[in-house]
């Protein structure tokens, strides 16, 4: 279901979230301010805010910490999931197309989270479905609900989106996660650092678009020098899933690598972040350090995730 751009101004009922583009600056900081209202639900306080709602959990690739916090978002919030968690046991075995399935859950649930290894998967998805579609993912391409949940983090620790410094570390070239966020630090008026291998450089497109946003972005190959300047270092893991051949995986496997050492100069206030999970990128030692916030970045998947559904489902305006 694709909004109106009328509907899109007024509210966030019943609108599908494919791209962080889809949310303007105001929408995303209004999801912001009612996820940290959302904070003590998200930790246990009972809510009735989703009570007879059916939320869709269409995980067509592996998935711990996204759709767990959906899940947990949507039971903090009363509601109930309908969860497909494993794709080889769907009808899309039998060769059922991702148009029909998804067309068939949008009868069976108020929304659809949808999470799959083809980019574009979730634009497709939101014109089959008559109910609001959620992007949890789609391939190299986007994974904005990702992005609200590291804004979250980040506005959590400097109280502004704006005016920081961010180092994006790794690959950036089939990372979905920093492609959303990206076109988020633009929207915001952040630095954007790119540290990343030759190989993994982030795609000509995407920089494109963003310096058409007027985003201020530019290249560090030097990852001392990187980790000085920043406000924010955020860490990915290298998206061995998406290589067309092993080989080419294998030339960058281990190319960079965080331990408590690599952060002695950074500034006191730097934050580590990663969408998690991480295979080797940030070693234990970061762990115990006042730097690291990764783990408080997975928590607050769920009082984000909390807020944008209700935002979406909940009572609201209505569309049109
Ligand atoms: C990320 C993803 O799936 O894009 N994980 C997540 O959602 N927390 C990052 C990754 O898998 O490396």
């Amino acid at each position: 279901m694709e909004g109106d751009v009328a509907a899109r101004r007024m509210s966030l009922h019943g609108r599908d979230l494919v791209s962080i583009r889809d949310l303007s600056r105001e929408e995303i900081v209004s999801v912001l301010d009612s996820a940290r209202k959302m904070i003590p639900f998200a930790e246990g306080r009972p809510s009735t805010a989703l009570a007879g709602r059916i939320v869709a959990m269409a995980f067509f690739e592996p998935s711990t910490r996204t759709r767990l916090s959906f899940e947990s978002a949507v039971h903090r919030l009363g509601g109930s999931c309908l969860t497909i968690a494993d794709a080889g046991a769907t009808s899309l075995r039998k060769g059922e197309s991702l148009y029909d399935t998804i067309r068939m859950l949008s009868s069976y649930a108020d929304a659809i989270v949808l999470r799959h290894p083809h980019e574009g998967a979730a634009r497709l998805a939101a014109r089959a479905s008559d109910r609001p579609v959620i992007n949890a993912g789609d391939g190299a391409g986007q994974h904005p609900t990702q992005t609200l949940l590291d804004l979250a983090m980040i506005r959590e620790r400097f109280g502004t989106l704006a005016g920081l410094k961010v180092v994006l570390l790794g690959d950036l070239k089939y990372g979905r996660t920093v492609h959303s966020l990206a076109y988020a630090l633009a929207e915001f008026g952040s630095e954007i650092i790119l540290a990343s291998p030759e190989a993994l450089r982030l795609p000509e497109e995407h920089r494109e678009d963003l310096k058409h946003l007027g985003a201020k972005l530019r290249d560090e190959p030097d990852l001392d020098k990187a980790v000085r300047q920043a406000d924010v270092l955020y860490v990915t893991r290298i998206q061995k899933e998406r290589f067309a051949d092993e080989s080419e995986y294998r030339a960058v496997a281990g190319s960079y690598r965080i331990d408590a050492h690599t952060l002695r100069e950074a500034k006191p206030e730097l934050i580590v972040m990663h969408p998690l999970p991480r295979a080797g990128e940030i070693a234990s030692d970061v762990d115990t350090t006042p730097h690291a916030a990764y783990f408080r970045q997975a928590f607050l998947a769920v009082p984000v995730r909390m807020a944008l559904l209700q935002a979406i489902l909940g009572p609201g305006r209505r569309r049109g």
